[in-house]
């Protein structure tokens, strides 16, 4: 089959069903499977927990858009990562993780894994030789998120990827902002993609779910071992909604690259915007970097707005077609204020955000109604 990131999203592991010819895989709702004579398994499939067709279309969809040997698909984003730590680390072992990592993901370690005996240090990613001196002799993971959430931080992975493999560490990327359409990191070195296919995967603001891709074979089957073991997998409806929006990935993130062009442009030229953080923007910290690992900047824009606190609350407040809700990467666009929202497990910490922070997921809607209604809530 040919290769190109459209046609695996719609083919890779979608082969038409061999009983019906169904040109889309169906959803298999069982949960166990005759057996042809005790340990005579159809293609494999024994319990639904272990394997269930519907995410196997979705898994082998995700290997191959993220160039990895194998996909595990799971029940949310935090269920794939927490999968990641209990394979990988063990009571103190250490992993440095990112100054502004996503809330939830913050939590897990804070506030989960720690009681556990795991530890961490938060470090910018974006400095290599911050990242070098937070690494100890019993660093297991560098996690890197890039761009990262809210802040829209960038990380070389590349380079990062050397370092955790000097240090006889793995490289873990959170790829959700990016979506393998725009960053493909186990090209660039990594060991694990983590994915809250919630986000741009799914597309449709629809379904809940996440996903692990490895690039190594033996991981993969660890990751794999502990899927089934610890049972936070997808469920086949879960799944085949994920599988669905994979498919149209692609071309979703060309308009929402477009659109959030677009709405910087007005942001950095309105009088109230004293910051706009989009890793497109020259001046960006990170957009070299952005620019030789990314094929586009994403749809995702962070902004900073005068007045403070309650200025960036009213601006989400009075936005009309931006719907004001948490989550990101569906279709329909969406604001929030994450120190109250999103990040507010971060409140207090190293990780807090900026209170005068707003976050926006910028749809694939006609963008001159986005402009409109955002001149408006901007006041
Ligand atoms: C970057 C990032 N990683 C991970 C997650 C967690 O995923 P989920 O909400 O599917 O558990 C999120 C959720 O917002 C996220 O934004």
């Amino acid at each position: 089959m040919s290769n190109g990131f459209e046609t695996l999203a719609i083919h890779a592991g979608q082969e038409p069903d061999p009983l019906t010819g169904a040109v889309v895989p169906p959803i298999y709702a069982t949960s166990t499977y005759k057996q042809d004579g005790v340990g005579g398994l159809r293609s494999g499939y024994e319990y639904s927990r272990s394997a269930n067709p519907t995410r196997t279309a979705l898994e082998e969809a995700l290997a191959a858009v993220e160039g990895g040997v194998r996909g595990l698909a799971f029940a949310s984003g935090l269920a794939a990562e927490d999968t990641i730590l209990r394979t990988v680390c063990k009571p103190n072992d250490h992993v440095v993780i990112p100054n502004d990592a996503y809330g939830g993901t913050y939590r897990l370690f804070a506030k989960v894994n720690e009681r556990w005996g795991l530890r961490y240090d938060p470090a910018p990613l974006g400095d290599i030789d911050a990242v070098a001196a937070a690494v100890t002799q019993k660093t297991k993971i560098i996690w890197v998120e890039t761009p990262t959430n809210p802040l829209l931080g960038i990380a070389d992975i590349a380079a990062l990827a050397e370092l955790a493999h000097s240090c006889g560490a793995l490289l873990v990327v959170d790829n959700t902002f990016a979506s393998p359409y725009l960053q493909q990191p186990l090209a660039l070195g990594a060991d694990i993609v983590v994915h809250s296919t919630t986000k741009y995967v799914g597309g449709h603001s629809d379904v809940v779910g996440g996903a692990l891709i490895a690039r190594d074979q033996g991981l993969a089957d660890e990751l794999a071992y502990h899927q089934n073991a610890m049972g936070a997998v997808a469920g086949p409806f879960d799944a085949w909604l994920t599988l669905r929006g994979l498919k149209t990935l692609g071309v979703r993130m060309d308009r929402h690259c477009d659109n959030a062009e677009r709405v910087v442009d007005l942001l950095l030229a309105h009088p109230r915007v004293t910051e706009v953080l989009y890793p497109g923007l020259p001046e960006h910290a990170g957009h070299e970097v952005a620019a030789k690992q990314m094929k586009r900047f994403g749809g995702m824009v962070s902004f900073r707005v005068e007045g403070g606190e309650q200025a960036a609350v009213d601006v989400c407040n009075r936005a009309k077609l931006f719907t004001l809700g948490e989550s990101l990467g569906g279709v329909e666009s969406l604001i929030e204020h994450p120190g109250r929202m999103t990040h507010a497990s971060a409140a207090g910490s190293p990780l807090e955000v900026p209170a005068d922070l707003v976050r926006l997921s910028v749809g694939i809607e006609t963008v001159d109604d986005l402009l409109e209604d955002l001149t408006q809530a901007l006041g």
